[in-house]
């Protein structure tokens, strides 16, 4: 059993069946070089529409597409052979109705390989969940904070403040798992609304800015490893990647100005 699992990527499955047991590993990837560094590690990867803001300087997610996604999707999976791999369903690709999702869900999974995808919203898209798990796409639900709804819920803020938006998050939650969901994101809410979600919900909750008490863990690994220029309060830093790049540009700069550079034609020279 543990070679064939060694051998395999994990599948929704394996994350499902990870509730209340060993805490589940998770990170942002968008590139087949971080996704072959992280595969190692993590129980599943999330290709995040996060990647307009860390990989295109966008101010939010919004204008993300269907294209982008499927693009990095592919490059993460190529990079990758143990994790499971999840796409994010961008702005616009699966609101307006089951159907309109499965087309989108079904274009990511068909031309990326990944094994499952992931969208944003409670209650509102419990049918939604409902239609694609029915028909063979495994989804991850995201609910708290959900970027892609900045414009109405006023800023990238943290959630349940108060008692009825705490109650409307737990039934978002309820909603999610019932649905369908094979694990659910919770993000940037306040404790202990997540610890209470994940005594309460059958399936896997992975927090962010949420609760230690989480079933698993998701950090976008550019905000882990100081390479962000914004990094939410929440994150820990884990490395320090932007000064190591301006040290070795520099470094670079020093040697090509002072005509030191070693990168050196001698190696073309015929042999004597
Ligand atoms: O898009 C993303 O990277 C995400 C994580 C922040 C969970 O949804």
């Amino acid at each position: 059993m543990a070679l064939e699992l060694k051998d395999r990527r994990l599948t929704a499955n394996d994350i499902r069946a990870r509730k209340g047991g060993e805490p589940i590993v998770a990170l942002t990837s968008y590139h087949a070089h971080t996704a072959a560094i992280i595969d190692r590690h993590v129980d599943f990867i999330l290709v995040g529409d996060t990647l307009g803001m860390v990989m295109h300087g966008l101010e939010t997610t919004l204008p993300v597409t269907l294209d982008m996604m499927i693009l990095q999707g592919l490059a993460v999976i190529r990079g990758s052979k143990r994790a499971l791999v999840v796409v994010d369903l961008p702005f616009g690709s699966y609101e307006e109705s089951p159907q309109a999702a499965f087309r989108s869900a079904a274009r990511v999974m068909k031309e990326t390989g990944c094994g499952a995808v992931k969208l944003e919203g409670g209650a509102r898209m419990a049918d939604t969940i409902h239609f694609l798990s029915e028909r063979g796409v495994p989804v991850m639900g995201h609910i708290g904070l959900t970027p892609q709804a900045v414009n109405t819920i006023g800023g990238f803020r943290v959630q349940g403040r108060n008692d009825a938006a705490q109650a409307a998050i737990k039934a978002d939650a309820q909603a999610v798992a019932e649905a369908g969901a094979f694990a659910m994101v919770i993000e940037a809410v306040v404790e202990p609304l997540a610890r209470e979600i994940t005594a309460e919900v059958a399936i896997p909750t992975i927090g962010i800015g949420a609760s230690p008490a989480c079933d698993g863990q998701i950090l976008v690994l550019e905000d882990m490893l100081g390479l962000s220029p914004q990094v939410p309060k929440f994150v820990k830093s884990y490395g320090t990647l932007a000064n190591h790049i301006d040290a070795a540009v520099s470094a670079y700069t020093r040697d090509v100005r002072s005509r030191a550079f070693p990168g050196d034609a001698n190696i073309y020279k015929p042999k004597s």
